[in-house]
């Protein structure tokens, strides 16, 4: 049989993007994809021989009585179990899991940081995580961490799999491939990523250096927010979130495979790659999705919902309405309320919010926020915006206005967040943020009648 002739087919590690390309609509969706004709098995899971000799295998991202369960079949060349040997600790002192409470370092007060700037050092996009916070347990499955990527260098039969989380990518700059079981996903700057729990991948480098930002959800996965009295439209759209199509690889070579497992890493030799998924079906996949198809929904009239009203994705938390973790988007938009302050209220959360900025300018800090740069609000830290937006908000003509070239995002959870060793040390923390509202003025005088 001629393999080449099959696109979804890889003897190499992939290095340009090439015809095995290809993504199958709809979140949450009930997939089914074969990379060679007649690999899965129809009308049943786990027939007594699989095509082609393939061993079937489930794997599984919620208990099997989770309502509803997502699991996914793999066909794959070796089962899961080859591709895991006796495993060695290892160290990657820069990727922290909660909890992670360091004691030298104050969480309490208001961060705004710089973008962390590439060293010149060769990275992968193990050696080149950066933890800037920790909330909740890992080991509890409950908080999540924030991360900045640094990478260069793409992982050479080298993989990776976290057992602790679902990790959410959001490109600042450059462009990675994630060459996962499942099949490819290529991810660039405005796009986002969502990797299972359990998955195991491969990160190459297709323009760099790559930076950006991780959301790592210990807890319960993301998904859509329910729209309530919007309706059955708008916001992020199932159909816009994108899963691979079946991609394998059947190439025998030594390699290692790093696991993440309660909050620590290990590391194991194989002799092949571990990316042999010839078809699939299933629930439990890779997603991208393009933040430039976000539909926002807003004021109309006067006033501003809060920024719930931005939320792309949700991971819940035990308690309804009291999300693990929010995923909000504020990008480009009309605003048009009358005698309205329309940037963001004063305002004191117990959520704790983590911001970074993907391009543009922030409609609340004209200055100081910058791409790559992120900031921390932390649980119950009052803040909003500095002198200079509070003046132009307070005195603008309040015509129809666009927000045009602006998009950033909110990592928002209700557990408080702590900061890294890296994140007060190392990262290029901005000293004087918390000065940004010091020139505030009191303007009561007791008159009545004065704006
Ligand atoms: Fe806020």
């Amino acid at each position: 049989m001629n393999k080449q002739s099959f696109p979804h087919h890889m003897t190499q590690a992939p290095s340009v993007p090439g015809p095995h390309e290809g993504y199958m609509p709809g979140f949450g969706n009930d997939f089914e994809t074969e990379a060679l004709p007649g690999a899965l098995p129809q009308g049943m899971n786990s027939p007594q021989k699989c095509n082609y000799g393939l061993y079937g295998e489930q794997l599984s991202g919620t208990a099997f009585t989770a309502h509803p369960p997502e699991r996914t079949w793999t066909y794959r060349i070796r089962p899961s179990v080859k591709h895991s040997h006796r495993y060695t600790r290892i160290d990657l002192p820069y990727w922290k899991s909660a909890p992670h409470v360091d004691p030298d370092v104050a969480s309490l007060g208001q961060y705004r940081w710089d973008p962390v700037p590439h060293s010149g050092e060769s990275l992968t996009w193990l050696t080149g995580m950066r933890t800037m916070t920790t909330a909740g347990d890992v080991n509890t499955q409950i908080g999540m961490a924030s991360h900045i990527y640094l990478v260069t260098e793409s992982m050479k039969d080298a993989y990776f799999y976290s057992a602790d989380s679902e990790l959410l990518v959001v490109p600042q700059e450059g462009r990675l491939r994630f060459a996962t079981e499942l099949g490819i996903i290529d991810l660039a700057p405005q796009e986002i990523a969502i990797i299972p729990r359990g998955l195991v991948y491969r990160v190459e480098v297709l323009e760099g250096p790559a930076r950006g930002f991780v959301c790592e959800n210990y807890g319960q996965k993301f998904e859509l927010p329910g729209r309530g009295p919007i309706g059955a439209n708008a916001l992020a759209n199932p159909r816009d979130f994108k899963a691979p199509v079946a991609a394998f690889e059947d190439r025998e070579t030594p390699s290692s495979l790093t696991i993440k497992w309660c909050g620590l890493f290990h590391e194991t030799q194989i002799g092949q790659s571990p990316l042999d998924v010839v078809a699939w079906h299933g629930n439990y996949a890779p997603l991208k999705y393009d933040l430039s198809t976000y539909c926002p929904v807003g004021a109309i009239l006067f006033d501003h919902p809060d920024p719930s009203i931005f939320t792309v994705l949700t991971a819940p938390s035990g308690m309804p309405g009291t999300a693990n973790i929010d995923f909000v988007l504020f990008r480009e938009r009309w605003m048009v309320a009358e005698d309205t302050f329309r940037p963001p209220w004063y305002h004191k959360n117990i959520m704790s919010e983590l911001m970074g900025n993907i391009y543009g300018q922030y409609d609340a800090k004209p200055q100081g926020f910058v791409p790559g740069g992120m900031s921390l609000h932390n649980m119950m830290l009052p803040h909003g915006p500095d002198r200079q937006a509070f003046e132009g908000a307070s005195n603008a003509n309040l015509g129809p206005d666009k927000l045009d070239n602006t998009m950033s995002f909110m990592f928002e959870t209700r557990f408080p967040q702590h900061l890294t060793g890296f994140a007060a040390n190392e990262a290029p923390l901005q000293d004087d943020y918390i000065d940004c509202w010091t020139d505030l003025e009191k303007k009561f005088d007791g008159t009545p009648g004065k704006k």
